[in-house]
């Protein structure tokens, strides 16, 4: 029955590719991609997946009975199978831009499709756009696993990123180098400012370097429940193909919104169907675990179509949670509340289910520290385990909750099965994402005066 539908959906791909003159080429052949994606990785990830654990590539499932090991790192099969699959696609793109018939010396007269027009060049920009995603796409896949295979610290990795972003930032320079930002319209008034907005110049390009640093890695930590890490990434390519449709589906060619975000779902919708692959193994209880590589290949996914597609501010607005794991994080990242290395959740065996996990403190805090904590446990944003010092009467934390939203979530609704965890913050995160999409094209307008999506705002 699997063979049957898995032969099915590859005739379905080669229709798709074989017909090229559809309106939605680009999608359609992005479709055909992804089909093909979801097949090769759904083919090659149980046939090779001992193999990792032969070389040394596994980890331990902490939350199970016994932590089974399981083979880590998986997420280099479909990172390879993606960029492959990218590399194929580049005939398809710009198929009709190929010339049949030429006279040499660079003279196009005849081109491969009925709608050429010879005097339209070759679109070398685009090209090297997406040359340059990959490019900065690959280099991110080798420092995931390079740090999957060496455990790399933290101080040595965090800038590389912004590195690997360079052919990004200089396409992005070249080919649009808007670096100005709008000022809300109440601030503007407020101040009597004579313009609305302001441009960042050399700045704009340090925020895309940092955005480019922190999508990668605000993945990897919020990560430790099976199936996490594939699915956060799965919502918020969901969310970004709806953001994207919003500007493809009035099919108005010559807004200046359409090629960006075609650009945007074109590399999405094939990232769909190697992630999907990956999830049906990495679900709860996993097969295999992704690995930081998978982590980084998603995070920069992302930050090719913020960068490239030119929406890198509403990018963040579909990393709100991230971003709140990442700032809840804080205190632990930077030392300022021992951080044990490992935050994940703690199972319980008895009930097979998820609690929140905790750090010991074997030092007394100092009393600011300890207030601080006391107050968040009053607002519900931790779980302390305290003790009265039978001589002075003073209150003394001993543990904390971490500070994670996976640890947070457990406090607020838990004990909860590792799946239903799961579950509970790709809903939350969804909906979090939904509410911030309505939001971008309804307040935003409002606060900005001013929206590209055309068609709402006319
Ligand atoms: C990040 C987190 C760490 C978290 C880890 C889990 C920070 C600063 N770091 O570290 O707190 O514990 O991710 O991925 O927040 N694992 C499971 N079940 C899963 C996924 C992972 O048990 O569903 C365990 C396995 O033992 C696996 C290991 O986590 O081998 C992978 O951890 P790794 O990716 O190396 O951790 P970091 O990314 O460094
Ligand atoms: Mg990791």
């Amino acid at each position: 029955m699997g063979n049957f539908f898995g032969i099915s959906f590859l005739i379905l791909a080669l229709a798709l590719l074989l017909n090229t003159h559809s309106a939605f080429q680009p999608l359609q052949t992005s479709v055909a991609f992804s089909i093909l994606g979801y097949n090769i990785t759904c083919y090659v990830i149980p046939r090779a997946k001992d193999a990792f654990i032969k070389i040394g590539l596994y980890g331990k499932d902490m939350s199970k009975k016994g932590k089974p090991i399981i083979p880590e790192t998986i997420g280099i099969i479909p990172a390879i199978t993606y960029i492959f699959l990218m590399f194929c696609f580049i005939p398809f793109l710009f198929l009709k831009f190929l010339v049949i018939d030429t006279s040499g010396g660079g003279n196009r007269e005849i081109g491969i499709s009925q709608d050429y027009d010879k005097f339209k060049l070759f679109p070398h920009n685009k090209l090297s756009s997406y040359l340059s995603g990959m490019l900065s796409l690959e280099s991110m896949i080798l420092l995931g696993l390079i740090d999957d295979l060496f455990d790399i610290r933290w101080r040595h990795k965090f800038f590389l990123p912004a590195i690997a972003s360079i052919p990004l930032l200089i396409v992005y320079y070249v080919d649009f180098g808007v670096t100005s930002i709008l000022i809300p319209n109440f601030i503007k008034n407020y101040f009597e400012l004579p313009f609305n907005n302001i441009d960042l110049k050399f700045g704009y390009y340090i925020y895309m370097a940092a955005v480019s640093i922190f999508c990668p890695n605000s993945i990897n930590i919020l990560a430790g429940v099976n199936g996490l890490e594939v699915g956060q990434s799965l919502v918020l390519s969901i969310l970004l193909l709806l953001n994207d449709s919003c500007y493809l589906i009035p099919l108005d060619k010559n807004s200046p919104s359409y090629d960006s975000h075609l650009f945007s779902a074109a590399i999405l919708i094939p990232y769909i169907g190697v992630s999907l692959a990956l999830l049906k193994f990495n679900w709860y209880p996993s097969q295999v675990f992704v690995g930081d590589t998978f982590c980084y290949f998603s995070g920069m996914v992302f930050a090719i179509v913020g960068i490239l597609g030119h929406f890198s501010k509403t990018l963040l607005l579909f990393f709100i949670p991230q971003i709140f794991n990442f700032l809840y994080s804080v205190p632990q990242l930077f030392a300022i509340i021992p951080c044990p290395r490992h935050r994940l959740p703690h199972f319980n065996p008895q009930d097979n289910k998820l609690y929140p996990s905790r750090v010991i403190f074997d030092k007394r805090l100092n009393p600011i520290k300890e207030k601080i904590l006391i107050l968040l446990e009053n607002l519900k944003l931790l779980s302390l385990i305290k003790e009265k010092d039978i001589k002075t009467g003073e209150i003394i934390v001993k543990e904390s909750s971490n500070f994670t939203i996976i640890n947070l979530i457990l406090v607020w609704f838990g004990p909860l099965r590792e799946d239903h965890l799961c579950l509970v913050i790709l809903i939350l995160q969804f909906l979090v994402g939904v509410g911030s999409l309505i939001a971008r094209h309804t307040i935003g307008p409002w606060l900005f005066g001013y929206d590209n999506l055309h068609w709402l705002v006319q």
